[in-house]
């Protein structure tokens, strides 16, 4: 039996990539003008890790990590996310020490065992920023600007950012014990997972897609009226930044997000094309995860953007890699020559594509048609013998005599016009 893919693990083939490359290059680009740097971190920590940051009442913890034995017996989780590593990575090199305020950019895979589905995997990509040692309203009101910053810069359009406050854990208590009040009452009117939520970690229930939930969430009281005068303040602060940039939101004090560790500042960009799973960014303050995590309070913000969500909003095949150059090259020793000659224009930064099968001239044309490369180099026994090759210009069909020595010049010319 042929063997395939594991259910919720795309390959990511020519042709979407270079949509891919195109993100994360800008990524870095722009990340840098803001004065990130990259950070990377290994695929796998101690389970611990994530337990005490994202907390053992979240989805994540309690059903959706790539949790192992290892052969010594350690309990490790493939990462679902990257902010807790970076925190634990920041404190265990005592970045915090050299210089509290670290500004990092990291991309790559992250593993979560959910149901796939469209915009949904179980190994899918994160972009992900943080400021970390910042407690100042402008943390916040820079990381947003940054990442509106890059997705308009993408040409992204249709985008809503929604911002909301989650309070401190002092102002957060009352309005949770407040929500488990209110939907006591409405208890039996909640599915199955939001009952068991009601308990455990009532928050959740807000993140719940189902109607059922939804309805009997609609009079629920505000996490805006029950935030202490710090919290207040600083949510204050960070709209009048925004608004100071005209940069547009929405507030949306129903939105909650996944993970435990966030406090105040939470936001999600949502794009409207992308169906159920809309939510192309998500991310937040986190002022109390470096304590959570056995180290000193850090306060910090960050955000992570779903590649695999922001590629579908991408147009298609930009980019999308031709030959500058195709070599066709007839009979055994011509075919020696182009590829050699093949090795000197890509020694000159040239693509150059050639047939490796020996074909006919006529199908290697056609190859070189299909790829689209504006130009062919013909080689035969006749130019062989003359120290030449044919130039052949795919557009006008114009074909022109170029001796070996003049041809990396020419082509580099013609590259530089088009
Ligand atoms: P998150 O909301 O869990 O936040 O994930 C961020 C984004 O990752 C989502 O908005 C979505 O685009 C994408 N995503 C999540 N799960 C999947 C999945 N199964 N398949 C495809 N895409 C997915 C975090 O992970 C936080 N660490 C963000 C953060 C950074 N907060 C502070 N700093």
């Amino acid at each position: 039996m042929q063997i395939k893919s594991i259910r919720g693990f795309k390959d990511i083939l020519p042709g979407e990539v270079e949509k891919w490359q195109f993100a994360e290059g800008e990524a870095r680009r722009i990340f840098g003008l803001f004065g990130f740097s990259e950070f990377r971190i290994p695929v796998v920590e101690r389970t611990d890790l994530f337990v005490r940051s994202i907390g053992e009442a979240t989805d994540i913890v309690g059903k959706e990590m790539y949790t192992f034995q290892d052969r010594d017996g350690d309990s490790i989780t493939l990462r679902p996310e990257a902010t807790a590593s970076i925190m634990r990575a920041y404190l265990e090199h005592g970045l915090n020490v050299q210089e509290p305020v670290g500004k990092y950019y990291f991309i790559g895979p992250m593993f979560r065992h959910e149901r796939p589905q469209k915009g949904r995997y179980r190994q899918f990509h994160q972009i992900d920023a943080e400021i970390l040692g910042v407690e100042d309203p402008w943390a916040d009101a820079e990381i947003l600007t940054m990442l509106i910053h890059y997705l308009g810069g993408l040409g992204l359009k249709n985008l809503g950012l929604q911002i909301n406050s989650l309070g401190c854990p002092e102002c957060r208590a009352p309005y949770k014990a407040e929500i488990q009040k209110f939907l006591q009452g409405r208890r039996a009117a909640l599915c199955e997972d939001c009952r068991r939520r009601l308990e455990t970690n009532p928050l959740r229930i807000f993140d719940c897609k189902k109607e059922e939930c939804r309805e009997a969430l609609r009079t629920a009281p505000s996490v805006l009226d029950y935030l202490c005068p710090d919290c207040l303040n600083h949510f204050a602060r960070v709209r009048a930044l925004l608004d100071e940039i005209s940069l547009p939101y929405a507030v949306n004090p129903r939105m909650v997000r996944g993970l435990d560790y966030y406090t105040r500042t939470a936001f999600e960009v949502v794009a409207g094309e992308l169906g159920a799973q809309n939510a192309v960014c998500g991310g937040g303050r986190y002022d109390g995860l470096a304590q959570d995590i056995g180290g000193p309070r850090v306060p910090s913000i960050g955000f992570a953007i779903g590649v695999e969500r922001l590629v579908l909003l991408l147009p298609e095949n930009q980019n999308a890699p031709r030959p500058q150059v195709f070599l066709a090259a007839l009979g055994e020793v011509p075919r020696r020559k182009a590829f050699s000659l093949a090795q000197e224009l890509r020694r000159a930064d040239i693509r150059v594509e050639l047939d490796y099968e020996g074909k006919s001239l006529k199908s290697q044309m056609r190859k070189a048609d299909k790829m689209r490369s504006p130009y062919v180099l013909i080689l035969g026994d006749e130019e062989l013998k003359r120290n030449q090759v044919i130039l052949r210009d795919m557009a006008s069909k114009a074909q022109e005599d170029l001796s070996f020595a003049d041809i990396v010049g020419k082509v580099k010319t013609l590259m530089a016009k088009s």
